[in-house]
Parts: C-alpha cells; sequence; structure tokens
C-alpha cells in the first residue's frame, strides 16, 4: 500500500487547493455551507481516480484537476442532500451541514455545487464528459431514491439492495474511472474498461461501508455507528441476519422494521447478533469477489505507477476499517 500512500500523499493538496479556491468563489452562505463540507477531509477517492485514469492511459497534460474535482462536488453535493434524506446529524467528523446551516441553505448549497460541477466538466468542450457528469448524477438520484421507497416498506432482497446501492454509489464511482479515461482518450473500449474498474470497486465500497456501519464506532467512521438499522435500510449484514432466522422470527423483526417500532434494546441485540455472526465480515467477503473483478480489469492496461496505485486502491477498499 506505500505507493497508493504517497501517490495520495502527493495529489491530495492539489485536490483541496483547487477545491477550497472554488468554494472560495461562491457567494455568501453557499460559500459557507460548501467549505463546511468540502473542506473538512474526507477520502477524496474518486477526484484520486480520475487522475489515476487519465495518466494510466497516457494522459499527460496538466489540466486534470477541474474534472477530478467535479467528481468530488458531485459526491459533496450527494452528501449534502443524503443527510437531509436520512436524518443525519454528522458528516465527516462535523456537525451535518443541514444541522449547522439549515435544511433549505443546504439543499441549495448542493444544487449549486452540483452546477458548478457541470461547468468545470463543460469547460474542457469534450462533450462525452458532459454525458459522463449528467449520467452519474442521474444514476446517483435514481439509486436514493429507490433506497427511499425500498425503506418505507423493506423486503430481503439481494436484488433490489445491489441495485440500491449500484445505483447510489457504485455508478458515482465509476463515473470517476470514466472521466479520467474519457480525458485521456476517445478509445470508448478503454473507457469502458475503466468504467469496469469503477463499477467493481463501487459495489465493493458500499458493501464496506455497510458492513462498517454494524462494526465500527462513530470516533473511527466520522458519521453515527449502527446508523443503517436507525434509518431502517436493508443492508446486506441486516439480510444476512434476517436470512438466518427462522421464519418466523424473520417474519416479526421484519414488520418492526416497516412499522418502525424497533426499540433501542431490539436495535442494539441485533447489532450484536450481526457481530457475533461474522455477518459484516460475510459483507466483506461478498465485496471480495468485486475487488477481484477491478484488479482483472486492469491486467490489460499499459504498466505504469497508476495501474499499480490503482491495483492498491482495490486492496484499499476491501480492507477499509474506517
Ligand atoms: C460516503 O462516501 C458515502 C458512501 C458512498 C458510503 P465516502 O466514504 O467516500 O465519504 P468521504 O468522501 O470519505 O467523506
Ligand atoms: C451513500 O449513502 C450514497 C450517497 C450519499 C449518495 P448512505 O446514506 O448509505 O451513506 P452514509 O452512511 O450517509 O455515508
Ligand atoms: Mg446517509
Ligand atoms: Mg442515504
Amino acid at each position: 500500500m506505500n505507493e497508493l500512500r504517497a501517490y495520495f500523499m502527493r495529489e491530495i493538496p492539489g485536490v483541496d487547493a483547487f477545491l477550497a479556491a472554488e468554494a472560495d468563489k461562491l457567494d455568501g452562505l453557499v460559500r459557507e455551507v460548501a467549505r463546511h463540507v468540502l473542506l473538512s477531509g474526507g477520502k477524496r477517492i474518486r477526484p484520486m481516480l480520475t487522475i489515476l485514469f487519465a495518466r494510466a492511459l497516457g494522459h499527460k497534460a496538466d489540466n486534470a484537476l477541474p474534472i477530478a474535482c467535479a467528481l468530488e462536488m458531485l459526491h459533496t453535493a450527494t452528501l449534502l442532500h443524503d443527510d437531509v434524506l436520512d436524518e443525519a446529524v454528522t458528516r465527516r467528523g462535523k456537525s451535518s451541514a443541514h444541522v449547522r446551516f439549515g435544511v433549505t441553505e443546504t439543499i441549495l448549497a448542493g444544487d449549486v455545487l452540483l452546477a458548478l460541477a457541470n461547468k468545470l466538466g463543460a469547460d474542457y468542450d469534450i462533450p462525452r464528459l458532459n454525458a459522463l457528469l449528467a449520467r452519474g448524477i442521474m444514476a446517483t438520484a435514481d439509486g436514493e431514491i429507490r433506497e427511499l421507497a425500498h425503506t418505507k416498506s423493506p423486503t430481503v432482497d439481494r436484488g433490489v439492495y445491489m441495485d440500491i446501492i449500484i445505483g447510489k454509489t457504485a455508478k458515482l464511482i465509476e463515473t470517476a474511472c470514466r472521466c479520467g479515461a474519457a480525458l485521456a482518450s476517445g478509445e470508448r473500449a478503454l473507457e469502458d474498461l475503466a468504467g469496469d474498474y469503477g463499477l467493481n470497486l463501487g459495489i465493493a465500497f458500499q458493501l464496506v461501508d455497510d458492513a462498517l456501519d454494524y462494526t465500527v464506532s462513530e470516533d473511527e467512521m466520522g458519521k453515527p455507528a449502527g446508523g443503517d438499522l436507525r434509518e431502517g435500510k436493508m443492508t446486506l449484514p441486516l439480510i444476512l441476519h434476517l436470512e438466518s432466522l427462522a421464519p418466523e422470527k424473520a417474519a416479526e423483526l421484519l414488520c418492526a422494521l416497516r412499522e418502525k417500532r424497533l426499540t433501542v434494546a431490539q436495535a442494539e441485540g441485533i447489532v450484536h447478533d450481526v457481530r457475533e455472526k461474522g455477518l459484516a465480515e460475510k459483507t466483506r467477503e461478498a465485496a471480495a469477489g468485486y475487488i477481484n473483478t477491478a484488479i482483472k480489469m486492469l491486467e490489460t492496461l499499459p504498466v505504469s505507477p497508476e495501474r499499480e496505485v490503482l491495483a492498491q486502491a482495490a486492496e484499499y477498499v476491501l480492507t477499509r476499517r474506517k
């Protein structure tokens, strides 16, 4: 993982400086909201993937930062909106923007970041970049809406769960990879390869996130632990738990989840059972299959430092503890 760490340490200051400069150009309260969330850390995985794929495919010009940062802005906008939808009060170790600045202000600031990301993409005059950004935003919103509907009447259905995580998370990570490739080359086969890596990495990323939700403390994650169960989300650890129960027990629990009448003690019991039965680890095992597929995609790329970092990034997504 040494190359990965060194690469991120070298490149992230540039990403941070670009984001800070763009945030400073915004007006009034929008600037405050944007600065609050954009400059509060974050792993910067999406912009790094854009930069890595551009360079892995031979892009030499020094102009990848705006499109890379556009991906981080899109991601940040979805976090602003997501915390309103999920009524989540902590993000990146700080109060969520809607708690600090108000819901209306936060939604509008999210909209501004979406628009700004599109503008940064449009400034390249490469129509493919605009198409990719638009599709990424559509897919993310679609995933969030599907999840909202599913949370209202949850079912134990892995297919529905996969469609949700592909939409709300994997597609934007795929978009980050595709944008890097599209900047480097007009060749669609190369972009598809980057996209396949990104989609598989993105699925694994959300699976691991859903595992961590049951095992890691708020201090480590920067967002509340056990949040998915509290929010009524049917993620893979909970699906595995329900599948492991006797049918009448599972039906009873599903009913309590649907009617939002899980007591604190019941919720704590479920978290305990998920941990005890190793279901977070089982969820990570499911992620491992997607990571292997992602790494396979890299085999046909020419050898470069970036190819190695992309392989290490895939390992990191699988093994991360926060
Ligand atoms: C959080 O994404 C939202 C999910 C898709 C799980 P990240 O875990 O990449 O969040 P930051 O950018 O590092 O805060
Ligand atoms: C992640 O949503 C995807 C988006 C933000 C679009 P979640 O609701 O699962 O992620 P966290 O737990 O708030 O980061
Ligand atoms: Mg959320
Ligand atoms: Mg959500």
